[in-house]
């Protein structure tokens, strides 16, 4: 009994320690280049649901370490080893991309620190790479073209002309769409990530003649392919379909009214119904003084995770099976309604169809049209043995 208590105390004694202490979160993220808007949303919506939080997550004091990955995987890498080295985190978040994932995964979870991403979610780590560290809070990337997929193969569309940036996400975001959709792809293309010219192109696709293209780019990509695309006249004579991520706020400002009208495949919107979510649009506007994307809304769910999670071991990290566990099996009011991890940690989610269209305020938002998939979960979980 004695020695029961002593246990007792002890754990006690190191959870109020741990709380003063607080708890070191590394975030890796892109602030520089054609894809910096993405990395400052993230961040944004992250340090929002801090605030929100009083300055804490589970109720201990978070110290956010910042690094700039410039898009580059091998500056990841380094900071993640200065982070883990030299900072002493005990979870990184963050990167915005999938060949950045890539890069700094296999550093973190082999010195066993929590890699829970706001954003990028490959294929790659989905199955049988999976493992008991990572945590993916956003998305898998062929998710949300799966979505379209779907619904342009109910809509009995035929042939499909497919496009994207040549890398790790761009992959899968394809290979998503292919996996729904078998109405007959015209052709599949993948151009330089970072190319903003897309001249070439679009010549080409106009001479294909298909019913529709579906593309994936984002950030300064999306802006300059859909600006082109529109410019070339080709809006009103082939629709142009793809994931949230080609059309969302942090587009809509570089295209104008060229997107009016335009349909994506999503998980979130800025119009989706529900109370936190209302709330959080609102908090985000009144802070940053613009509409939140989606990058922004997952990075604020991720926060918020985090925040259940870390009040479950009150905030003493260092179990990290039990601090693991907590993660599965955190609840939270996601801004998306519905949300919960699969057995491979990444999202099973509902997915929308959602069109550009002007709020009342002369605004460009994704409007919510309808459900596609409920409760969708990504192609690869069977294949993950959480070990
Ligand atoms: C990714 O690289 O994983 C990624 C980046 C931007 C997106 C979506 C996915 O919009």
């Amino acid at each position: 009994m004695r020695s029961l208590a002593l246990v007792a105390a002890l754990v006690s004694l190191s959870n109020a320690a741990w709380a003063a202490e607080g708890v070191k979160i590394g975030f890796i993220t892109t602030q520089s280049g054609p894809t910096a808007a993405l990395g400052t949303e993230l961040l944004d919506g992250f340090n929002l649901a801090i605030k929100h939080n009083g300055g804490k997550l589970g109720g201990v004091p978070v110290e956010i370490i910042v690094g700039d990955d410039q898009g580059k995987p091998d500056v990841a890498r380094q900071l993640a080893e200065k982070m883990i080295d030299h900072d002493g985190v005990s979870i990184i978040s963050g990167p915005v991309h999938s060949n950045i994932m890539l890069a700094v995964a296999p550093v973190i979870l082999k010195a066993n620190v929590f890699l829970v991403s706001v954003s990028a979610g490959p294929s790659q780590l989905a199955g049988k790479q999976c493992n008991p560290y990572f945590f993916v809070a956003s998305w898998q990337n062929d998710t949300a073209p799966e979505a379209m997929g779907e619904y342009l193969q109910n809509k009995g569309v035929q042939g499909v002309y497919l496009i994207s940036s040549n890398y790790p996400a761009g992959r899968d975001m394809l290979t998503g769409f292919k996996r729904y959709y078998k109405g007959g792809i015209v052709d599949e293309v993948y151009t330089p990530f970072g190319q903003l010219d897309y001249a070439a192109e679009i010549a080409k696709i106009r001479a294909a003649k298909p019913s529709a293209v579906f593309a994936f780019y984002s950030g300064g990509m999306a802006v300059n392919f859909t600006k082109q695309y529109a410019e070339a006249g080709l809006m009103k004579e082939i629709p142009l379909y793809g994931p949230v991520f080609s059309l969302d706020q942090t587009v809509f400002p570089g295209v104008g009214d060229a997107a009016l009208g335009a349909y994506v495949s999503t998980f979130w919107a800025e119009t989706l119904k529900n109370p936190t979510n209302d709330a959080f649009v609102a908090e985000f506007r009144s802070a940053y003084g613009r509409i939140p994307s989606e990058y922004a809304a997952t990075a604020y769910d991720t926060a918020n995770l985090l925040n259940a999670a870390l009040a479950e071991v009150k905030g003493n990290v260092s179990d990290k099976q039990a601090f693991g566990k907590a993660i599965e099996t955190a609840k939270f009011d996601s801004v998306r309604g519905t949300f919960k991890l699969g057995p491979n940690h990444f999202p099973i989610q509902d997915f929308y169809l959602a069109q550009a269209e002007k709020d009342a305020k002369g605004q460009m938002v994704l409007e919510v049209r309808e459900r596609i998939m409920k409760d969708h979960q990504d192609a690869y979980a069977g294949q993950c043995e959480m070990k």
